[in-house]
């Protein structure tokens, strides 16, 4: 039997953080998600090429007694990096620690982490690409070679000592690998994208999530809420949560399609799962950029919004759903997302001329 590992963090927890990025409303609370969080790899659904990689990673280590090597998480939001993160120390009966690229200003504030990691343990570093450059090199020796060199003093009387530090493992996570420096990113022993999830792996994961919640759902209800989830297990545990609501106000408790429906339509969210932001980013591009090509930093000052939540919160699966495009001159509008809007799409035959497609970029 494992030991239960021992959380030490100096936030609520890496999702707490993140929630800054996220657009008003959709602030996740690090509780509510840690509520549902798969505590073993046995049972977290879908994602089985990771989970079968990690699984043989934690095989070899344990076997050999040695640290996992690090390993590198990344995907859009919600997909399970925290979670896997959290489930492979619990499986190795080891300590983890927790903390998040934005909250390490200064390689002292990282020092207490790696001083602290006891041999096996893992450390895990969420959002790892906005990890200042100063403490990215600090880094480095600490995962290759299990030290860290610390500069006393400074000019002329500068010294640096090195320090020894127990074997461990750090798992990054990011949503934006194309962020990450080639260094930092060689130094990740395994790297693991996590992607989109099927409907059918969504619906097994509101199924039990609903038992968990002490909660009666029909098997078309968890199918309905996992359809408009976005691929995403943090979604559809967040329309879960409503629907139950909604279930308990409005109706006798039970999540029926119906109630189901009713729930997500007062949320205006469309049978793609698309919600209010989706396609006001898709109006936008329509309207004001006819379609486009238009460039991301356009489209985030006309919506009044980040690009960084654009492109890790809205684009990936509007990508994936093939509404969108990004070409080299920006994002377009696809035939399907005309569709989706009721509008016709243009007509191809007639190209755009170079001047009016370079004055809709900025
Ligand atoms: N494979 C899975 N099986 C079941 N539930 C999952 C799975 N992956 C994620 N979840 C659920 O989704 C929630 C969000 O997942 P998690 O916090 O791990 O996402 P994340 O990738 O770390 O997101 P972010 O980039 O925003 O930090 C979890 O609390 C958990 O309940
Ligand atoms: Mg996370």
């Amino acid at each position: 039997m494992a030991r239960e590992p021992v959380i030490r963090s100096d936030q609520a927890a890496a999702d707490a953080d993140d929630s800054a990025v996220r657009p008003a409303g959709e602030i996740v609370e690090a509780s509510q998600d840690d509520e549902l969080r798969p505590a073993r790899l046995d049972d977290v659904v879908g994602q089985a090429d990771v989970v079968e990689r990690i699984r043989i990673l934690l095989q070899a280590a344990r076997k050999r007694r040695e640290p996992l090597g690090h390993l590198l998480l990344d995907g859009p939001p919600g997909l399970g990096k925290t979670t896997l993160a959290m489930v492979i120390p619990r499986e190795l009966g080891t300590e983890f620690q927790i903390t998040s690229g934005p909250s390490l200003s200064a390689p002292k504030d990282l020092l207490p982490y790696l001083t602290n990691a006891s041999e096996g343990s893992v450390l895990f570093i969420d959002e790892i690409h906005r990890l200042p450059a100063a403490v990215e090199e600090f880094i480095y020796p600490a995962m290759e070679d299990f030290r860290v060199d610390i500069t006393l003093g400074d000019g002329l009387s500068a010294r640096t000592i090195n320090m020894k530090l127990q074997p461990f493992t750090i798992i990054g996570a990011t949503t934006r690998s194309g962020m990450l420096t080639a260094p930092l990113r060689d130094r990740f022993v395994s790297r693991e994208h996590l992607t989109f999830y099927s409907q059918d792996e969504l619906t097994t994961i509101v199924q039990k999530n609903a038992r968990k919640l002490h909660s009666a759902i029909t098997q078309d209800a968890a199918a309905e809420i996992a359809l408009r989830s976005r691929g995403t297990p943090r979604k559809a545990n967040n329309w879960l949560r409503w629907a139950r609501d909604f279930a308990d106000a409005r109706a006798d408790g039970t999540i029926t399609l119906d109630v189901a429906r009713a729930a997500l339509e007062m949320k205006a969210v469309d049978h793609l799962g698309l919600e209010e932001l989706d396609r006001r980013y898709l109006e936008t591009i329509l309207s004001v950029f006819t379609g486009g090509p238009a460039g991301i930093q356009a489209i985030a000052h006309t919506m009044n919004l980040p690009a960084d939540t654009l492109e890790d919160e809205i684009e990936p699966y509007l990508l994936r759903q093939g509404l969108i495009q990004r070409t080299p001159r920006g994002r377009m509008l696809t035939a399907r997302a005309f569709e989706h809007l009721g509008r016709t799409p243009p007509d191809s035959s007639q190209p755009v001329s170079e001047s009016e497609r370079s004055s809709r970029l900025f």
